[in-house]
């Protein structure tokens, strides 16, 4: 498992490494986010997509669970599970394996509501709330093929764990 920790002192920090992630995710790729309310799960999705070109306001997820962007340079499914029911989460997961298994950029907000262990390779980031406009952004993955833009991301300095 290796890692990558990152501090954004303003939501400035965070597109910054918004913009830079979404250079890793021009051919597809699945991100599971977790972190509490307000974090800044959707502002940092928010970036990725606009740095892969989607045109359209992008928005929170929360009530609709999925949207869905096309005007980019990668097709985009944008989740949040907050809502879902384990039975609904068990409705989406052909979906889920089926995106995550394409050259299309998958988020999941939440994904730990689904309750159930996620079928499929990912790469997960977690956000964590220091103050008012401080974030900590922790990737993680346990998948080979995203190991790759972990050590991209900091430059190949990747602690190792
Ligand atoms: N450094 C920062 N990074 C990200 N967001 C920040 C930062 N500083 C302030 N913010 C603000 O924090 C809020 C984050 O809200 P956001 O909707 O992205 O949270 P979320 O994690 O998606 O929450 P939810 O679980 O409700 O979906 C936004 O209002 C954003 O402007
Ligand atoms: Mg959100």
């Amino acid at each position: 498992m290796i890692e990558y920790k990152f501090i954004a002192n303003n939501l400035n920090d965070t597109k910054k490494l918004a913009k830079k992630f979404a250079q890793f995710m021009k051919t597809g790729g699945c991100v599971c986010l977790y972190g509490d309310i307000g974090a800044g799960k959707t502002a940092f999705c928010r970036e990725v997509a606009k740095t892969l070109g989607v045109k359209e306001e992008i928005t929170s997820p929360s009530f609709v669970i999925l949207n869905e962007y096309k005007t980019g340079i990668v097709p985009i499914y944008h989740f949040d599970l907050y809502r879902l029911e384990n039975e609904g989460v068990k409705s989406i997961f052909d979906e889920l394996e089926e995106y995550t298994n394409s050259n299309v950029v998958t988020f999941i907000e939440w994904a730990q509501f689904s309750n159930l262990k996620t079928p499929f390779e990912c790469i997960n980031l977690q956000i964590n709330y220091l103050d008012e406009t401080k974030r900590e952004f922790i990737f993680k993955t346990e998948f080979e093929k995203y190991n790759s833009i972990i050590r991209g991301l900091s430059n190949n300095e990747t602690i190792m764990l």
